[in-house]
This record gives structure tokens, C-alpha cells and sequence, in this order.
């Protein structure tokens, strides 16, 4: 049976023996320490659950020794402590048991030794109940870093339940690297994640924390985490978070603690999976934004150009093209390539040598003349979708741009079917919907999953989700190379989205002249 182990550091020898043979009475695992730095050395080499901490371990005849509640203040957070005194030191009781920072280092419990040892059996089950669900055996934690996206909570909700089944506590990190490095971690109690699936965003907050790509800031994080005893970390993202997480798994040197992470954006730009986290959710709220400018579009006549979020893949601009019937889409992966000038493959976040703003306008004029003849066969509105990755990659104003180039075409079309038009971007609000059916489905199977992933022994693998084959792990090696490509080579890795994008432009071809004579 699981024994919950509980320290005790007091420097009375008769009294400790008597405690620790009564405590391993009932059934306690009991560990023994003379001195504060005895206790140190225990809690280094292992996960203990209670400590019982006397106040006066140097010298008991010494009023001003509080040796003890100075340990009890550099205790992890999540070791529970019980202040023990044979004397009457009130003030220095009070103060121990007061609650002190958010990260909480105060003692859960006291104990004096002028009572019945039986009391102090009592006191210790209370703070065990207070502060354990189970009996743990291993610790994992989980952050969320980079953009919040939707199922992010669903993911964290499963992975902290399906931990608890195989007794495995779990802390959540907050701000993703962030606090990973200044050790912001606290442990998350079974009702701490009770509904939060429902919820948007990420209940353990996140950040985008450069200071991650100091190997030094790494170093501590994975001492901060050895150090809690926690040998499996669950970081939820995207690129930018699997490359910290790629990073991370090369700092442990040696030290047990395995890495994995679950695709986490609305943006699905993620190799090794075919949908992340959140992009489900944001194509459909980008869906129903776009259906609610129908109808100022149809009463004034107009066509909307409309930049939508997605970073440098134009997944979400497809799928809310296609889901609104858009008159066209323009993603970055069919206009825009970048290259680095050294005559190798082309390279995503080289902005400077990109030779397309002219074939984006070009291909604007496309556009404009299928609006045209949309709207001489019968449309009053039209719709032309833009991914945010232009913008990003040519650094130009692409929305104004393509409104304002659109608007002189429109001029000229004859005046009983013209059209004005107007661009607006879809950001912000459509990333912070509550999470669809599809991806607390999704966040549940990977969060769950990735407990198994970590009772397995893997380590260093995002865990994704393909059709047919269900969850799928690949390397961060793989993950992080394989993403960074450039867009016109990740469309073609993807041939549905080819597809869908063939498709759209398919359903959107408006007739062609009649052949009369
Ligand atoms: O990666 C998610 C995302 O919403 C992208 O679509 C967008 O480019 C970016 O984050 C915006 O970043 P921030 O929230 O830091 O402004």
C-alpha cells in the first residue's frame, strides 16, 4: 500500500525515535534528521510529503535558535509542515502560521510537545487530508507558454486527472517559462481543474519569454523542477514553446525528467500533427464573425477584405474562406517565398529579400475581375480573405494595401452592380472564444495521453494527432526543423490543405460568359 512519508527534524534523540517508532506504527514511511542540514540532504534525495520541523535544532537552551522555522521558510512550497516546540515561543507559532506570499511557505500545522504524542498523530492526519487528494508516488508538472489558445485548459485538466489515476501529483507552472525559471509553481488539487475545460485561454497563464534562450536560465529552470523531485514536464504550445521545450530536454544533463509537449496555437502550424490545439475553435469563431458582416455587406453592397490571424500558415484563412464562401483567399504559402540569399532552401522569418509584395498585387487584380464578375452575375457582397502572414513576412500594411488597390478596380465597374470596400482584421477576439467540442476532445486524448508518454519512459516527443492513426509522437528535433520551413514547402507536405484551398477557389469561380453569337 502507498505510505505517505513524513521527515522529522528534531534534535531531541529520545523524543524523535519515540514519534518516528509511533508514526511507523500507524503506518507511516518516517524519515529521521538531527539538523537542519540533515533535513536538507533528505529532501534533496527524496519526494517527502510531511515534514515535522522542531523549532530549536541547534540549541535548546538558546531563545533566539529558530533554526527550525527558518528551514520550515526554505521548504518547497509543497512539502506540508508541522512547527513542533517544547517551549512556549507564541509569537514565533503565530508567525510560522501565518500566510505569507502566493507561493505560500508557511507551516500547515503545530505541535506541542507538553501534549499527548495521540494529538499529534490527529494534527498530522488533518494537514494530510487539507493537503493531499492520493498518496503520491511521482511529481509531473505542466505549463502553457507562447499564445493562448483554446483546449489549452481541456489538455491540463486531463493530463492533472489521469495523473492522479496512476498517483502521480502534478504542479502547474505559472506563465509558462517564465515561471518555470523564477520557480512560480504550485500544486494543482483535483478540484483546482474541476471545469476549466469550458473555459478560454489558460487558467496557469502564459508568456512569451525570451530570457528562455539563455542556456543559464535553463539550467535553473531543470534545477528548480529536479529539485521538487519532478521527473516528467508537459509544456503546451507552439513553435516557440517546442523549441524551448527541444532546449530544455538538452539542459537536464543526466537528471530524470522527460519532456513532452502538446501542440498548443490556433494557428495549426505545427508539424507532427494535423490540428493543434485552438485552431478548431478559431476557425469556427472566425466563421461566425465573418457571417455577422453579411449583412451590412448585402444592404450597402460591399466587399470586405479581411485579415485573419494564423501567423505565417494560412490554415485558419483557408478554413474560414471556405466556411463563409469567401470570393478568395490569399496565404502566404502560394504567394510568398523568402530566401537568405545563399542559394539554399527558402527560410521562413527572413523578411528582407522577399520578392512577392508585386505578385501579391498582381494576383489582387485576379481577384478584383472574379469580384467583378461575381457581382454582374448577382452578388452583393463579397469577401476576400487575407492570412496574416503577409503582412508579417513582405512588414507592409497588406489589409490597406489590397482595400485601397481593390477600391480604384471597383470604380470602374459599371455603376448598377458597383461595389466600395472595406478591410478589417479579425485577431484577439476570435483567439479568446471558449474551446469547441473538437478541441476539449482533443485536449482531453492528448492530456491523457501524455501521462502515459511519461509512465512509458519517453521523454523529448510532441504528441499529436493524425486521422487515422490517432495520437502520434514525433521527436522536438523533427517537430522544430520540419515547422520552420518555409510556407510553399509546408503546403506541399500538406496535400488536404491543398485541397481545400483548390477547392475553395473552385466553389468561388463565379460562371463565365455565356458563348453567344
Ligand atoms: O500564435 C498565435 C497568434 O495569435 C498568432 O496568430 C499571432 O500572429 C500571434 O499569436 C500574436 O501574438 P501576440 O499575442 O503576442 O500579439
Amino acid at each position: 500500500m502507498a505510505q505517505f512519508r513524513i521527515l522529522i527534524v528534531e534534535n531531541d534523540d529520545i523524543y524523535r525515535a519515540a514519534l518516528a517508532a509511533r508514526l511507523r506504527d500507524e503506518g507511516y514511511a518516517v524519515r529521521e534528521a538531527r539538523s537542519p542540514a540533515e533535513a536538507r540532504e533528505i529532501l534533496e534525495s527524496e519526494l517527502i510529503h510531511l515534514a515535522s520541523v522542531d523549532i530549536r535544532l541547534l540549541n535548546d537552551d538558546d531563545r533566539n535558535d529558530d533554526s527550525g522555522l527558518a528551514l520550515c521558510r526554505e521548504l518547497d512550497a509543497t512539502v506540508a509542515k508541522i512547527i513542533v516546540t517544547g517551549y512556549p515561543e507564541w509569537d514565533l507559532v503565530r508567525q510560522a502560521l501565518q500566510p505569507q506570499n502566493h507561493r505560500g511557505h508557511r507551516a500547515d500545522g503545530f505541535f506541542s510537545k507538553a501534549e499527548d504524542p495521540e494529538e499529534f498523530l490527529k494534527i498530522i492526519r488533518e494537514v494530510l487530508r487539507e493537503q493531499y487528494d492520493l498518496v503520491p508516488d511521482a511529481r509531473y508538472a505542466v505549463l502553457t507558454s507562447g499564445g493562448d489558445s483554446p483546449g489549452m485548459n481541456a489538455a491540463i485538466w486531463a493530463f492533472t486527472r489521469k495523473a492522479m489515476r496512476h498517483s502521480v501529483e502534478v504542479l502547474g507552472v505559472r506563465d509558462g517559462y517564465r515561471g518555470l525559471a523564477e520557480g512560480d509553481i504550485r500544486k494543482l488539487r483535483w478540484s483546482d481543474v474541476s471545469g476549466i475545460m469550458n473555459a478560454s485561454g489558460t487558467f496557469l497563464g502564459s508568456s512569451r519569454y525570451l530570457e528562455f534562450r539563455d542556456p543559464a536560465v535553463r539550467e535553473k529552470a531543470v534545477e528548480i523542477l529536479v529539485r521538487k523531485h519532478v521527473t516528467g514536464l508537459l509544456v503546451i504550445g507552439g513553435d516557440g514553446s517546442m523549441q524551448g521545450a527541444q532546449a530544455l530536454s538538452r539542459a537536464r544533463q543526466g537528471r530524470i525528467l522527460r519532456t513532452v509537449a502538446l501542440p498548443g496555437t490556433i494557428d495549426n502550424d505545427l508539424f507532427g500533427t494535423d490540428i493543434s490545439l485552438g485552431a478548431d475553435s478559431a476557425a469556427n469563431a472566425m466563421i461566425t464573425e465573418l457571417r455577422h458582416m453579411i449583412a451590412p455587406a448585402r444592404a450597402l453592397r460591399r466587399v470586405f477584405v479581411v485579415e485573419v490571424m494564423g501567423r505565417y500558415a494560412g490554415y485558419l484563412a483557408e478554413q474560414a474562406a471556405l466556411g463563409v464562401g469567401a470570393d478568395a483567399v490569399m496565404v502566404t504559402e502560394d504567394i510568398v517565398e523568402t530566401y537568405d540569399g545563399s542559394g539554399g532552401a527558402p527560410v521562413k522569418e527572413q523578411v528582407d529579400q522577399i520578392r512577392t509584395l508585386e505578385d501579391f498585387l498582381q494576383q489582387l487584380e485576379t481577384v478584383a475581375e472574379r469580384l467583378r464578375a461575381g457581382f454582374a452575375a448577382g452578388n452583393r457582397h463579397g469577401f476576400v480573405i487575407l492570412a496574416e502572414g503577409l503582412r508579417l513576412l513582405t512588414g507592409d500594411d497588406i489589409p490597406t494595401r489590397a482595400e485601397t488597390l481593390l477600391a480604384n478596380l471597383t470604380r470602374r465597374w459599371p455603376e448598377k452592380y458597383r461595389a466600395d470596400v472595406r478591410s478589417q482584421t479579425l485577431g484577439y477576439t476570435v483567439r479568446g472564444v471558449p474551446p469547441t467540442r473538437e478541441d476539449i476532445r482533443l485536449g482531453a486524448m492528448l492530456g491523457a495521453s501524455a501521462v502515459g508518454t511519461m509512465l512509458g519512459g519517453r521523454g523529448n516527443v510532441m504528441l499529436g494527432w493524425k486521422d487515422g492513426a490517432g495520437v502520434v509522437e514525433t521527436p522536438f528535433d523533427t517537430v522544430c526543423s520540419e515547422s520552420a520551413k518555409a510556407p510553399r514547402e509546408l503546403l506541399a507536405a500538406r496535400p488536404g490543405w491543398k485541397e481545400l484551398l483548390q477547392l475553395q477557389r473552385d466553389l468561388a469561380e463565379p460562371p463565365s460568359p455565356l458563348p453567344l453569337p
